[in-house]
């Protein structure tokens, strides 16, 4: 299967169905809550009708943030948000993407974020890289006191705020951790054990192998469980002294 052909498919295909929903009142109407408990809003739905729909005929498992784990039966399951950043969306922030994942068995085999408004397309394959539009990307060597973090901490380790230049919290943690794989932020935390697999499995794919290390709140490996309602922290940073930076904070 070409994992890459078919998640470009699909982006382009959401794509086409949600941006003419863009900054609109009809984006944000409620339409129901999902298995996790959050509101899903009608864009999530158009979004996760196009990519479903597409995913169907393949016969694989499936998991996605609105409806929950789809079993075929599958050694091949897709982990995928097709809108991460969804208030974004409906507020007409142009911060939001696709994040589709591919586990065989427990292991990733592919990630893919698609960032709807710049276009770009971020992908990474286990030992082979990560890349932006066919490109290949790295993380950036942070310089000290010159840090970039985004940051979800609710309350917890605001002292880090100090201790860094700059902080930026973009509302998508998918973008956020492509940004940090292709060197546009050092570091990304959401240490309020809120993110689901559906938001990170395909960002924390593509900023490990950019050169990232990924890890819980304690700076263990990071280890995702494949459902839709598991919640986690992340701690990804681009480099080993700002893991030791924060995790001191934390
Ligand atoms: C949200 C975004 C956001 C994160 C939230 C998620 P959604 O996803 O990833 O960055 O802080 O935890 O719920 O709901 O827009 O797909
Ligand atoms: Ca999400
Ligand atoms: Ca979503």
């Amino acid at each position: 299967v070409h994992w890459n052909e078919i998640a470009l498919e699909i982006a382009r295909e959401v794509e086409r169905e949600v941006m003419p929903l863009f900054g609109t009142p009809k984006a944000g109407e409620t339409i129901g809550t999902n298995v996790s408990g959050d509101v899903t809003e009608y864009v999530d739905k158009v979004a996760e009708d196009v990519v479903l729909g597409r995913l169907q005929p393949l016969g694989v498992n499936v998991v996605s943030e609105e409806r929950g784990f789809v079993d075929n039966g599958s050694d091949y399951t897709v982990i995928v948000d097709p809108i991460d950043g969804s208030y974004n969306f409906t507020a007409g922030i142009p911060v939001f993407a696709l994040s589709f994942a591919v586990f065989r068995d427990k292991k990733p085999v592919y990630g893919a974020i698609y960032e709807f408004v710049p276009g770009n397309f971020y992908e990474a394959i286990p030992g082979e890289g990560a890349f932006m539009n066919g490109k290949p990307i790295k993380v950036r060597k942070p310089e000290r006191g010159k840090e970039a973090l985004s940051f979800y901490t609710r309350g917890r380790c605001t002292g880090l705020i100090e201790k860094v230049k700059r902080v930026r919290v973009l509302g998508a943690i998918a973008v956020e951790l492509a940004y940090l794989a292709k060197g546009a932020l050092d570091g990304v935390l959401d240490v309020r054990n809120y993110v689901r697999t559906t938001d990170i499995a395909a960002g924390a794919l593509i900023a490990r192998e950019a050169g990232a290390l990924i890890t819980d709140e304690r700076g263990r490996e990071l280890k995702l469980r494949l459902d839709a309602t598991s919640k986690t922290n992340i701690v990804a940073v681009n480099d080993r002294y700002l893991l030791d930076l924060i995790l001191e904070e934390l």
